[in-house]
């Protein structure tokens, strides 16, 4: 990943690739942005003037080179556009930063060295500046055959190696931690679309419960997986239904994270579906080509987990990952088998594609089991969602209208897109089975909503409980935007991250 590091230095003298300043869009044209003012002065107070020449407006995300005045080391001045000028003299806002840093970051792909002149005013400025570089400049390459001779310098567009954040104090305390925090969030956002990005082929359940168990001895999380022998033990009906068709068996992994001062006590839960090939019940071509994202909520959950424990944070965390390949075989579960979960409830599958809530079902019932102060889950889980709120935006469910205000807060916060959904109670008769207590399918109408309903009957009585449908933001299949690459995104870890962190502070339930 790119290595960070904060100066105090003037952009004249540093010795890099190019610098990286701010412009805004103001009501005349475009507005140079606090901390490229040496930058400024270099080109005799005339670089806005110059850059409205060369087209620039100070839109968000637009990118504008020009060679470095005379007398710099840096050969380059790379201007990434910042939106509209903040009112009434105020600052940039975290978010607006992290995007254009992320925007630079990508531009600045294969090269060595770059020096960030953003506007900074404190150490959130300093936090989201690092966030959106080293989310930006992330890039999957595993598969992709290094390029040789000529081609390597042409295409040779390895990930920018190092940036300096200028403004940024290195003996400053907040800004120190503030840094620390960015990296340790974004390794693991960034190892969490490493996960989505991994084919199917090389990703089954077993492959992924052997990274979460490696990791999670790294940073002292105690972790349990259950087998499918163990998962039949138990009566994971839900896991072993959806992974019954599967020659990779399915995986339940249990991450137990606990400071010695916690209080409070979360549990994550994440669809991890390998692959969902929807089943007996077989989504048609043009459905299934990305559906390697289908595991993404276990690959929050486990970034999330991972990334509290490397903070530090004083709260107990149980992660839960429900991972299950969605294949149809001779062994596969059909439409019209009814399933015995783990928590004794049966269930009609009238529609194996519905899977997700089958995993969920087992997962939030052992998580519920621990009686933790808030279980929230997350899932690629209708495509209803989708058609909802977008690519975007992920839908956020609860039991409890204040938690779920909180969650909507808490991604706000983080720069990440939600919006509340209701749980209308109307639409859980569509669910009920001649045969079982509930079928796995309700009114097409709606969806999103009714996964919702089905997710509610397997949490613990009396127990908070928030659902996130990241089925829209969780693979990016258009451009690359802001620090979001195409592929996987990582969405929903910074919320989890930050619901850990107000969860310690004291500052929710
Ligand atoms: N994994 C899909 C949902 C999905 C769709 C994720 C698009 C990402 C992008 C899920 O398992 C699914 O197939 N859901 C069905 C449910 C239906 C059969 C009730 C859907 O949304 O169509
Ligand atoms: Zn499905
Ligand atoms: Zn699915």
């Amino acid at each position: 990943m790119t290595a960070l590091t904060l100066s105090t230095a003037a952009a004249p003298g540093l010795r890099a690739d190019a610098i990286v300043i701010g412009v805004a869009k103001g009501g005349k044209g475009p507005v140079v942005a606090p901390g490229a003012e040496t930058v400024d002065q270099a080109y005799d107070g005339r670089l806005a003037a110059v850059l409205e020449t060369l087209g620039a407006s100070g839109a968000e995300g637009e990118v504008t080179k020009l060679p470095a005045p005379a007398g710099f080391k840096a050969p380059v001045v790379v201007a990434v556009g910042l939106g509209a000028e903040p009112e009434d003299d105020g600052a940039h806002g975290a978010e607006t930063l992290r995007r254009a840093a992320g925007v630079a970051a990508r531009t600045l792909a294969g090269a060595k060295k770059a020096a960030f002149a953003l506007p900074v005013d404190g150490a959130g400025a300093v936090g989201a500046i690092a966030e959106g570089v080293l989310l930006g400049a992330y890039s999957f390459d595993t598969y992709k055959q290094a390029p040789q001779g000529a081609a390597a310098k042409k295409n040779g567009r390895a990930p920018l190696g190092e940036a300096v954040l200028l403004g940024g104090r290195p003996r400053d305390a907040a800004h120190k931690a503030a840094l620390e925090r960015a990296t340790s969030v974004a390794e693991e956002l960034n190892r969490a679309r490493d996960l989505i990005n991994t084919p199917p082929n090389d990703l089954d359940p077993a492959a992924f419960a052997a990274i979460a168990e490696e990791a999670a001895k790294q940073h002292g999380i105690t972790v349990q997986v259950l087998d499918p022998a163990a998962l039949r033990k138990g009566g994971y009906g839900g896991i072993l239904g959806v992974g019954a068709g599967s020659a990779a068996g399915p995986r339940l992994v249990k991450l137990s994270y606990r400071h010695p001062e916690a209080a409070k006590h979360l549990a994550f839960v994440g669809k991890g579906i390998t692959y969902d090939s929807g089943g007996i019940s077989l989504k048609p071509a043009g459905h299934n080509e990305t559906m390697k994202c289908d595991m993404s909520g276990a690959a929050a959950v486990f970034a999330a987990v991972v990334a509290a424990a490397r903070l530090g944070l004083a709260v107990q965390i149980t992660g839960w990952l429900a991972l299950a390949e969605n294949m149809p075989s001779g062994s596969a579960t059909r439409p019209g088998d009814v399933l015995r979960m783990y928590s004794g409830k049966t269930v009609e599958v009238l529609n194996t594609d519905a899977e997700g809530r089958l995993v969920l079902a087992d997962a939030l019932w052992a998580a519920s089991e621990e009686k933790p102060d808030a279980i929230v889950d997350v899932a690629t889980l209708t495509g209803a969602m989708v058609l909802a709120l977008g690519n975007r935006t992920f839908g956020v469910m609860a039991n409890d209208d204040a938690f779920r205000a909180a969650i909507t807060d808490a991604a706000e916060e983080v720069g990440e897109e939600s919006w509340p959904m209701p749980l209308p109670e109307h639409l859980r008769k569509g669910m009920d089975s001649p045969t079982a207590d509930i079928s796995n399918m309700g009114e097409r109408m709606g969806g999103g909503l009714v996964a919702g309903l089905f997710l509610r009957e397997f949490v613990g009585e009396g127990i908070t409980w928030a659902h996130l449908d990241i089925a829209g933001p969780a693979f990016n299949e258009a451009g690359p935007f802001g620090y979001t690459p195409k592929g996987g995104t990582g969405s929903a870890v910074r919320t989890l991250v930050r619901l850990a962190e107000l969860t310690a502070a004291g500052d929710l339930g």
